[in-house]
């Protein structure tokens, strides 16, 4: 039999996560080896064609803040009145969690898998990310922002032609869980399927 046993625990688990802010993460985040373990589970996404069309790219440590000195360069030179508190907020933004993913999807044109379940796959791998973090006790938050669409910072990451950022997964610990939030309604979403 497969699976061997329900895990009513991780459903529960899953039907009640909460993104946290990243705003509101704190250390302690994974460690080499719990981060190891965390990408090893995202990375189990259904891929249409075994093309793995993704890559993914880690910040931790000092990595952060140099990225963030990065992102600070950028921000005054696309916005020329920016002021010491916006620069330095550029400055911290990966500051925020102890540990960061960058997850590009990295798609091959014109192959016969649709490029549009290509980025279904790195779409369920940031899923996957933060349900990996949650499940390995910590909470995590995917951001876009600005920059993942700043084509300098894409060239940073050699973002081709084919290839965007579909986010950066934020993953850290949290003192509180929030609140829940609005959410469409379940039903409203959800139709039996008549004949026509
Ligand atoms: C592709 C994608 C990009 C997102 N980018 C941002 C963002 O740039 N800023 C933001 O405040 N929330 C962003 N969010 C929303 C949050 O990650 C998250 O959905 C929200 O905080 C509530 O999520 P929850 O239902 O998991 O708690 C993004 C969500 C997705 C799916």
């Amino acid at each position: 039999m497969y699976p061997e046993q329900p895990l009513p625990e991780a459903l529960e688990r899953l039907s009640s996560r909460r993104s946290v802010k990243a705003i509101d993460l704190q250390e302690p985040g994974p460690d080499a080896p719990a981060l190891d373990a965390i990408l090893d589970a995202a990375l189990r996404v259904p891929d249409h064609g075994k093309l793995g069309p993704w890559r993914l790219v880690t910040f931790s440590g000092p990595a952060r803040a140099e990225f963030g000195r990065i992102l600070a360069t950028r921000w005054q030179a696309l916005n020329a009145h920016a002021n010491d508190a916006q620069v330095l907020f550029e400055q911290n933004r990966l500051l925020r969690a102890p540990v960061v993913v960058a997850v590009i999807s990295a798609r091959q044109p014109d192959h016969k898998i649709p490029e549009w379940e290509q980025i279904l796959s790195a779409g369920a791998v940031c899923q996957n990310l933060l349900i990996a973090a949650n499940l390995a006790g910590f909470a995590a938050q995917w951001l876009t922002e600005w920059y993942a669409y700043d084509a300098y910072i894409q060239s940073l990451f050699d973002v081709g032609e084919s290839e965007d950022i579909a986010g950066f997964i934020y993953i850290g610990s949290a003192a509180s869980k929030p609140s829940e939030r609005p959410r469409p309604e379940n039903q409203s979403r959800i139709q039996r399927w008549q004949q026509r």
